[in-house]
């Protein structure tokens, strides 16, 4: 009876319709989106309007079948196109035309301070994302970098909101100029793995407004992102997958967003809060670990049966549902019923030559005595130590898990430069990770060791007596407690008793070249007695070759750390327990993160303290050197242009970020000594100049009033800080506002 009167219902909405000569409106391409989209939901009953707000497998949500309208396909990861799943599954389901090309992890993405590369980063996997016939990526992640032992930090685009602001644009540009939606996640103030799914941020609106939203409200306002997707964690007491405040208020009120809200996998927690408070599509429910269900519970979902109930008894009211529905179609208008057809391409040799490239081109030079780039004499011997020399890295770590065609490790890279003429020999040096397998992708290696961890050392040292030089590829790797989703990291002391080992390789005396392969930033107490350093990170698929590109010089560094390397953890802004990880207050159910450092995260924590760090913000050299001259500001129209040129004043073309801070001397709150509010990466020849130019507004100048709600610029003295790093600034020009 009741499917009867479903029946009857539909074929009446389907009689009301307007029709065009085309045939339906809402399957017309040219017709205009809103109509495509009013025209859908107007033939549309409530239970197919409901079954589009959850999801019908582990990662698509249902279209409208009756009408033709395609489901939603979901997918991971912001890295590349992950493997397809099971139904109701985390784990591949095996196919064998899946293995995607991997890109750079997002942190070595910033690394490049390049907005070109990001936009071509965010094409390329948009494209792959088209072929394999996905909607929605979920990516970029954004969050900012509070914590140097955040497990996903290398997910994210480092500690600033003006780098992560500028660098997501035009990724989304990017992938939604194929007809995918970039889910930019995690919406919002989601810095942490402990606990995430059961830790409260509390933090005060300047805070909220100054550094934890700038890059997501760029990503919506000028990258005109179509997906959102709501962290795990909870701000003002409520889940953020239905957060009245972030996803009603700021969202989709102050910010006019019109696209789909997507709960992370599990992170929506209340049947109630689900319908009312911006909430679209709801995924993954029950995988958050904390509930148990029947394996395809999706009708169980908030936003299925328990909406349909409310829906039915008047508690839920239809236009909430239409707002939901509209938005759902109009995603899906926007990218498989898209009015320009995509059709994606898949591991083409441009898509791994632009993974090399950006790998390459993120890939940070920390000191270096002259060492580098790397010439082995003929004959001569490389000593390379370290397991992630070895390592294959793009399994693991997590949702951003991805099964590649191919994966050159740094070892079958410097193979293939140096085989011809020299010998490269490889130690272990220690054991770190041995697992090889995630969700079923298995990288194919083996990584079992048999040696103690003092005959591995013993062996290492032994073998660099006849070595020309001594080449250490390190550092982290996406296991548990490390660079990996759901942990977070327990300290920034390297692990596996690298210390200890790099320490007695320098006690050789050979040259020796240290590459600390990581997501995020470790402490480097021997830095002072190695000859050069490297920040690597999770490179991908051409991870291999784009180090030794730039270990020889064939590409010449110009990566720039997007977060600050401390001396030690405890050197941070973040020095209790109540800013992290949090605590357990009486009374409350959650558990309790006081962002108490206000602003004060990374280089704003220590420039403003003076504390000295490893490694600055900004900071990254080159195997050219760099002059800037002829700084100044000018007044121009309503804001300022501030300029400065910019000499290749070495021997061999390359690029520098020219990094603009200002610094406001004095204000009515307390500001960070200096805030990057704009940086070019600039390409030039030996010997050439080129004048770089920055517009700056009266918003660049501006604090956050909390009480107010705006942002101010008070009147007074300002300097515009020219530097090639936060710490190493080449003019000092002072305007007043
Ligand atoms: C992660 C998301 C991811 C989702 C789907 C969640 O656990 O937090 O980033 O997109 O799973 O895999």
């Amino acid at each position: 009876m009741k499917r009867l009167l479903s029946f009857t219902l539909a074929l009446s909405v389907l009689a009301c319709a307007p029709k065009t000569a085309e045939g339906p409106a809402y399957l017309n391409p040219s017709a205009p989106l809103e109509q495509r989209v009013a025209d859908a939901l107007s033939r549309m009953t409530m239970e197919e309007k409901v079954a589009l707000t959850h999801a019908q497998s582990k990662f698509s949500s249902a279209g409208v079948p009756r009408l033709g309208i395609p489901e939603l396909w979901h997918t991971d990861g912001p890295h590349g196109i992950r493997p397809e799943v099971l139904w109701d599954d985390w784990d591949q389901a095996g196919w064998t035309n899946d293995s995607c090309t991997a890109f750079p992890a997002l942190v070595n993405l910033a690394a490049t301070w390049d907005r070109d590369l990001s936009r071509l980063y965010g094409d390329c996997i948009g494209q792959e994302a088209r072929y394999r016939k996905k909607d929605i990526l979920l990516g970029p992640g954004i969050n900012m970098g509070r914590t140097p032992l955040n497990g996903r930090t290398f997910e994210y685009m480092g500690e600033d909101p003006f780098l992560a602001g500028e660098l997501v644009v035009p990724y989304v540009q990017g992938v939604q100029s194929n007809g995918v939606a970039a889910c930019v996640k995690h919406f919002a103030v989601n810095n942490q793995e402990t606990r995430r799914t059961a830790t409260n941020s509390v933090v005060d609106d300047r805070t909220l407004y100054e550094i934890y939203l700038p890059a997501f409200r760029k990503a919506v306002v000028e990258g005109g992102a179509w997906a959102i997707m709501g962290s795990y964690n909870l701000y003002n007491g409520q889940f953020n997958c239905h957060n009245k405040r972030l996803l009603c208020d700021i969202l989709k009120g102050e910010w006019g967003f019109d696209g789909v809200v997507v709960s992370d996998w599990g992170g929506c927690r209340d049947d109630d809060e689900a319908v009312t408070n911006g909430l679209d599509i709801e995924m993954g429910t029950w995988t958050n670990g904390l509930r148990g269900a029947a394996s395809d519970s999706y009708a169980n979902y908030h936003l299925a049966r328990p909406y349909l109930e409310r829906l039915r008894d008047g508690r839920a009211t239809e236009a909430d549902l239409n707002d939901k529905a509209s938005r759902i179609l109009r995603t899906i208008f926007r990218t498989s019923m898209s009015k320009d057809p995509h059709f994606g391409s898949f591991t083409s040799p441009e898509h791994f030559a632009a993974a090399r490239k950006i790998a390459a081109d993120g890939l940070v030079l920390l000191r270096n005595d002259g060492t580098l780039p790397l010439a082995l004499p003929e004959g001569g011997k490389l000593l390379v130590v370290g397991e992630n020399a070895y390592k294959m890295m793009v399994v693991g770590g997590g949702s951003s898990n991805l099964k590649t065609k191919y994966e050159v490790t740094p070892l079958d890279a410097l193979h293939e430069v140096f085989d011809t003429h020299a010998q490269v020999v490889w130690e272990r040096g220690y054991v770190g990770d041995t697992t090889t397998v995630y969700n079923k992708v298995w990288t194919g290696q083996d990584l079992g060791e048999s040696r103690s961890a003092q005959q591995l050392l013993a062996d290492a040292v032994a073998a660099s007596r006849d070595a020309s030089c001594i080449l250490y590829i390190g550092g982290l790797n996406k296991s548990k407690y490390q660079d990996n989703e759901g942990t977070d990291r327990e300290d920034i002391v390297l692990p596996y008793g690298q210390d200890a080992l790099i320490e007695a390789l320098s006690a050789t005396g050979k040259p020796l070249v240290v590459v600390n392969i990581s997501g995020s930033p470790v402490a480097m107490p021997w830095a002072g007695k190695v000859n050069a350093i490297v920040q690597g990170w999770y490179g991908g698929s051409e991870s291999g070759h784009a180090l030794v590109d730039v270990l020889t010089g064939t590409v010449n560094p110009s990566g720039k750390l997007p977060f600050t390397m401390p001396v030690a953890l405890s050197d941070g802004p973040l020095r209790s327990a109540r800013q992290y990880p949090g605590i357990q207050e009486e009374g409350t159910e959650w558990w309790q993160e006081y962002y108490d450092e206000g602003v004060f995260i990374g280089y704003r924590w220590y420039d403003t303290q003076e504390i000295p760090v490893q490694f600055a913000f900004g900071h990254g050299l080159s195997y050219t050197t760099f002059e800037v001259s002829g700084a100044s500001v000018k007044r121009s129209g309503d804001g300022w242009s501030v300029r400065a040129t910019l000499t290749n004043t070495g021997k061999v073309p390359g690029a520098e970020v020219l990094q603009l801070y200002i610094s406001d001397t004095e204000a009515s709150v307390a500001r960070p000594a200096k805030e990057l509010k704009g940086f070019e990466k600039v390409y030039l020849q030996p010997g050439e100049s080129r004048q770089v130019s920055f517009a700056i507004d009266r918003e660049a100048l501006s604090f956050f009033d909390a009480a107010a709600h705006r942002w101010v610029a008070e009147p007074g003295e300002f300097h515009a800080l020219l530097g090639t790093s936060s710490a190493d600034i080449r003019a000092d020009v002072p305007f007043t506002l």
